[in-house]
C-alpha cells in the first residue's frame, strides 16, 4: 500500500519527533494536540531540530521546504490519512478511546500504529474493528537522532501491515527491528527497565547517587547517558506507566515502579519538561545539579 499521508496524534515528545521524521521523508503531515499552545510549542522545537540539521548538511532541503508539509490541528481529521502514528498520553481507556474513533473517521484501509512502550497492540486492536490494520510502531527518543525502531506484530495484524509499517518508517532513514508478539514494553524496554528500575533502587536504598550511577553507566558501559539522565528525557511519568503496564501483565516484582519514583511523581518532578526529575533544569533545558 502507497502512504502518502501521514497523521500523527500527540504533539508531545515522541509525536512531534515522528511528526519530523515523517515530514523530512517528504510526507505530507497533520500533527493533532488538545490545544493550539501544545502545538504550537511543538511546531517551535520541530523547526529549531530541523534547522540544526540543516545546517550541518544532514538534510537536502531547507527548513521551510520541510516545515511546510507540517500543518497542525486540534481536529482529528484524520478523514484522508493513509497511516495513522498514534503517540499519546501511555494510559490504556484514553488510547482506547482514541483507537475506536480513528477507526470511525478513516477508511478501512488506513494504518493505526500505535507508539506505546508498554500496553499489548491486541488491546488497542480490540477498540476497532480493523485489528488487521494494527500494529505497533516504537520509535526511541530523541526521534531525529535514534534510529531503531520496533515494528510490533499483534496476533491480528496482517502481515502487509507490517510490511507497509516497515517500508514507511525504512522510507524515513530508521532500522526496524521485527517483533512478533505484542507483549507489554515489546524487546528492548523489557531488557532495559530493569536496569533502571534497579538503578532507582540503589539510590532509594542510599548506596549510591543519582549522579554516581549515570557517571558509571556513561564511563563503565559506554552510555551516551546514564539511567537518570535518559528518564529526565524520557518523562518520569511516561517510564512509570510503562513500568506498571509490564509489571500489571507479567507480575514480575523486576518491573514493579519503585516508590522513591512514585513520591517524585507525586511531586511533579516529571524530568525535563518539569524543569526538576532526578535533576534539575534551567529555563533553556540545560542540566544543572541533581534534585535531591
Ligand atoms: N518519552 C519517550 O521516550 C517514549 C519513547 C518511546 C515511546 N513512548 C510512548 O510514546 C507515547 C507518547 O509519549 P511522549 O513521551 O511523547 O508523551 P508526552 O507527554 O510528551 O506527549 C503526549 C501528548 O499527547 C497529548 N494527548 C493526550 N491525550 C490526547 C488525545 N486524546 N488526543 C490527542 N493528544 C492527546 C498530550 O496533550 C501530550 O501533548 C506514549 O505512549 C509513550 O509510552 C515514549
Amino acid at each position: 500500500m502507497a502512504i502518502e499521508k501521514i497523521f500523527v496524534a500527540g504533539a508531545g515528545l515522541m509525536g512531534s519527533g515522528i511528526a519530523q521524521v515523517c515530514a523530512q521523508a517528504g510526507y505530507d503531515v497533520t500533527l493533532q494536540d488538545m490545544a493550539n499552545g501544545i502545538l504550537n510549542k511543538s511546531l517551535e522545537k520541530i523547526r529549531w531540530s530541523v534547522d540544526k540539521l540543516v545546517e550541518k548538511g544532514k538534510l537536502a532541503e531547507k527548513t521551510d521546504a520541510i516545515m511546510d508539509r507540517l500543518r497542525i490541528t486540534t481536529e482529528l481529521d484524520a478523514g484522508s490519512a493513509d497511516f495513522v502514528f498514534e503517540a499519546i498520553v501511555e494510559k490504556m481507556d484514553v488510547k482506547q478511546a482514541l483507537f475506536a474513533e480513528l477507526d470511525r473517521i478513516c477508511p478501512a484501509n488506513t494504518i493505526l500504529a500505535s507508539n506505546t512502550s508498554a500496553i499489548p497492540i491486541t488491546q488497542l486492536a480490540a477498540a476497532t474493528q480493523r485489528p488487521a490494520n494494527v500494529c505497533g510502531t516504537h520509535f526511541f527518543s530523541p526521534v531525529p537522532m535514534m534510529r531503531a525502531v520496533e515494528i510490533v506484530k499483534g496476533p491480528a495484524t496482517a502481515a502487509e501491515t507490517v510490511e507497509t509499517a516497515d517500508r514507511l518508517c525504512q522510507s524515513m532513514g530508521k532500522e526496524t527491528i521485527r517483533v512478533n508478539m505484542d507483549v507489554a514494553g515489546i524487546v528492548l524496554n523489557r531488557i532495559n527497565f530493569p536496569s533502571t528500575i534497579e538503578a532507582i533502587r540503589l539510590v532509594e536504598a542510599g548506596v549510591a547517587s543519582v549522579a554516581d550511577i549515570d557517571k558509571g553507566m556513561r564511563l563503565g558501559f559506554g552510555r551516551p547517558m546514564g539511567p537518570f539522565e535518559t528518564a529526565d528525557m524520557v518523562g518520569l511519568d511516561i517510564g512509570y506507566h510503562a513500568y506498571l503496564a509490564v509489571y500489571e501483565e507479567t507480575r514480575d516484582p523486576k518491573f514493579s515502579p519503585p516508590m522513591l519514583l512514585q513520591r517524585k511523581i507525586m511531586l511533579g518532578q516529571l524530568g525535563r519538561k518539569t524543569g526538576i526529575g532526578w535533576y534539575r533544569y534551567d529555563s533553556d533545558g540545560r542540566k544543572l545539579a541533581p534534585a535531591d
